[in-house]
């Protein structure tokens, strides 16, 4: 038998460790050393995604388990057609539901024969043949959270095999019925097991912000859920927005907070509401991802998710997160800044009665004799007058107003 060797060689001068290992000790290692480990090193994850907020749609929030392969290819269909795509919207993901309840006789996950027929290989040809993405869902748990099929812990090599086998491009993977584990032990497993398939995908976390996931996901996935499930009301919406936030510090390009995924379309919350729900999440820099049926869009919905200057903001390639930057009462500012020395706010009125808002220079951040333009993002006006020192706007109940200010010269 081979030997099994490990020399390490400590230096000082930089705190670094270099370590040597013969080959046996390397395979053991690689499957037996302690996944704790593995969350201190950097770049664990480095399958180069993410760079901006994934953009796309999921199936969960308007058809929760009533899926089947036509209703994923019609809204594949619909992203193009609607022109949703071409703003950036590339993921089309299959949610919970999409397995036979049991695995093969070789272990491996079924796609559910009942409604997706033709297999999931088939819909990841079909989407791509499109230009657009497949996601997938898993469970680091024996179950997935609706139950009807089977969690990947334990199977995780495997399952990722098939995945990447299928062309899948994105996996969203969710923390219920587990063995009470930590996360921290469960999801870079399936890390690891991606990194083995030979196929980018990106990983998405979705333990609910159980265990603080913005403090160690950027070794493990590409986002991570900072909050339980959002429901279609504003109470919801906005308490999520908050139990973000908190994590503002933490997100960046690769690595994101994700309030959960849009309710925008589905109809529990009004158009006001649900452009700050958008507004909000876009500064955040959360995913967006579609969750109405893109098949049926009204105009009016249109209007919020194909928001141009709105997404610019979302994608904005210095990927830095807002934050609430002065709150008094129902009254929020939020500011975070952009590339080019612009900075985005968002004036929120979450209390009843149509308000006077300020936005200081010194709480978003620009040098208090900064003469600025202001780009109202949803009026999609340029405002007439130069800004120096502060920004006042009326806003109305339940709405908000969104600024790009650019520093003139
Ligand atoms: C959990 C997740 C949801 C959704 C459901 C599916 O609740 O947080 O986003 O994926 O499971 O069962």
């Amino acid at each position: 038998m081979e030997s099994k060797w490990l020399i390490c060689l400590l230096l000082i001068s930089g705190f670094s460790t270099y370590c040597y290992a013969s080959k046996s000790m390397r395979m053991r290692l690689s499957t037996e050393q302690n996944m704790e480990d593995l969350l201190t090193r950097r770049n664990l994850l480095s399958n180069g995604l993410g760079s901006t907020p994934p953009m796309g749609w999921n199936s969960w929030n308007h058809f929760a388990c009533n899926i089947d392969e036509k209703t994923i290819k019609e809204t594949a269909d619909s992203l193009v057609s609607t022109g949703l795509f071409k703003l950036g919207y590339i993921y089309v993901n299959i949610d919970d539901c999409w397995a036979e309840s049991s695995r093969d006789d070789k272990g491996n996950l079924v796609p559910k024969k009942s409604t997706f027929p033709s297999g999931i290989k088939a819909l990841a040809d079909y989407v791509h043949s499109k230009g657009l993405k497949l996601g997938i869902y898993s469970d680091a748990g024996y179950y997935t959270c609706s139950k009807k099929q089977p969690g990947s812990l334990g199977h995780e090599e495997q399952d990722a095999k098939t995945f990447a086998s299928w062309g899948i491009d994105y996996l969203k993977y969710d923390n219920c019925n587990n063995d009470f584990s930590k996360p921290t032990q469960r999801y870079p497993v399936m890390t690891r097991a991606l990194m083995n398939a030979g196929r980018p995908i990106f990983f998405s976390l979705c333990e609910w912000g159980d265990l603080h996931p913005a403090l160690w996901g950027y070794n493990v996935g590409n986002s991570w859920r900072t909050t339980n499930d959002i429901s279609d009301n504003w109470d919801s919406m906005v308490s999520r927005a908050d139990q973000n936030e908190v994590y503002a510090d933490l997100a960046r390009p690769a690595g994101w907070n994700d309030p959960d995924m849009l309710e925008v379309g589905n109809g529990g919350m009004k158009k006001d509401e649900y452009i700050v729900h958008f507004s909000i999440w876009a500064i955040s820099k959360a995913p967006l991802l579609i969750g109405c049926d893109v098949r049926n869009t009204t105009k009016e919905v249109m209007e919020i998710i194909a928001n141009k200057e709105v997404l610019s903001v979302n994608q904005d390639k210095l990927g830095v997160q807002a934050k609430k930057v002065r709150m008094e009462g129902d009254l929020e500012v939020w500011a975070g800044p952009l590339s080019n020395y612009r900075v985005a706010i968002v004036l929120l009125n979450r209390g009843s009665w149509p308000t006077s808002m300020i936005a200081h220079w010194d709480d978003i951040g620009l040098p208090p004799n900064t003469a600025v333009t202001a780009r109202d993002l949803w009026e999609h006006k340029t405002l007439k007058t130069k800004f120096v020192g502060n920004l006042t706007a009326t806003v109305d109940s339940h709405a908000c107003k969104m600024y790009i200010l650019k520093p003139v010269s």
